[in-house]
This record gives structure tokens, sequence and C-alpha cells, in this order.
């Protein structure tokens, strides 16, 4: 792992937020979610700056940034789709909601759509089994989803994005 542009992501945007830690290890973790919350994941150009920062040996960061599934290594959509698999959204009939996205996406197993606009992943339980099936995008929940529900809000996002 060497260090260089091979992510293209600005990394004086993370000095500017390195420059409010002390360079300690107790600070790694933080350091990562800031890092993921700037870039929104963690690119690897980024985890070996945050190496030399800290005083941790890059593969000690590369492994605890990908021991914590919350932290994302590679690159997420504009729009993240977040498609409850948990026991309530499975009764619920989240299977044929998954296939009806995962068809108009044309996106065979998780992972991000070719104009780089939406990002599907199944997550557990999101905690709002009372909506079930459910599916958050960008921090918003959406609840008691059929395939044609669901596939009507992604067509409105992209509707929205043409337009602008
Ligand atoms: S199981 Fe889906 S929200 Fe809890």
């Amino acid at each position: 792992m060497s260090e260089g542009n091979q992510d293209s992501v600005d990394l004086s945007l993370l000095d500017g937020i390195m420059d409010g830690y002390d360079a300690d290890r107790d600070n790694l973790i933080s350091i990562l979610w800031s890092t993921q919350n700037l870039y929104g994941y963690l690119p690897e150009s980024a985890l070996l700056r945050i190496a030399r920062f800290t005083g941790f040996p890059p593969a000690a960061v590369m492994g605890v940034s990908s021991f914590y599934t919350q932290f994302r290594m590679t690159p997420v959509g504009k729009y993240l789709i977040l498609l409850c698999k948990g026991t309530a959204c499975h009764v619920s009939g989240v299977g044929a909601v998954e296939a009806a996205l995962r068809a108009y996406l044309e996106l065979p197993q998780d992972g991000t759509t070719e104009d780089g606009l939406f990002t599907l992943e199944g997550v557990a339980c999101i905690g709002c089994c009372c909506l079930a099936p459910a599916m958050m995008i960008n921090g918003k929940t959406y609840g008691h989803l059929t395939p044609g529900y669901a596939v009507g809000i992604l067509r409105e996002l992209r509707a929205k994005e043409e337009a602008k």
C-alpha cells in the first residue's frame, strides 16, 4: 500500500479534519468516522494519511477500517439505499421489494449503479419494524414498501436529478 493519488480524493479536506484532533492513537476511530462523513467512504490514500498522523502502522489502520462493518472501503452513490433484511421485513415481503429494486437498478448484488447515482445495500434491522418492509435512503425512512412503491421512489429521485 503506497500513498499516491490512486483514488483521486482531495486530501487537503482531510487535513482540515485532522487539525481538530491531537495526533493520538486514541482518536483513530473518531477520525475514521469524520473521514467517512467527508468522502462517503474511506479512500486508501486517506487511510495512509491517517496512519502517518496517528502513528499507527498503515496495516493496522486498514485492519481497523475493515473490521467495523459501518466503515465503507468503496465509494457510494449519491443516494445510499439501506434495504432492511431483518426478520420483520423478511416476513413482510422485502424479498419482492429487493427483486424489484435490483431489476430497476440493474444490480445483481449489492453495489453502485454505473451512473454513480444509487448504492443498494442489504442491512440488518433499521429499527422501524412496525413499518416493515422498510428502507432508508440517505437517512430518510420509507416504510410499508411494495415493489411498485419502492421503485417509484427511485424513479422520482432519478427524475429529480435529471431535471437539474
Ligand atoms: S426488521 Fe426491518 S426495520 Fe426491523
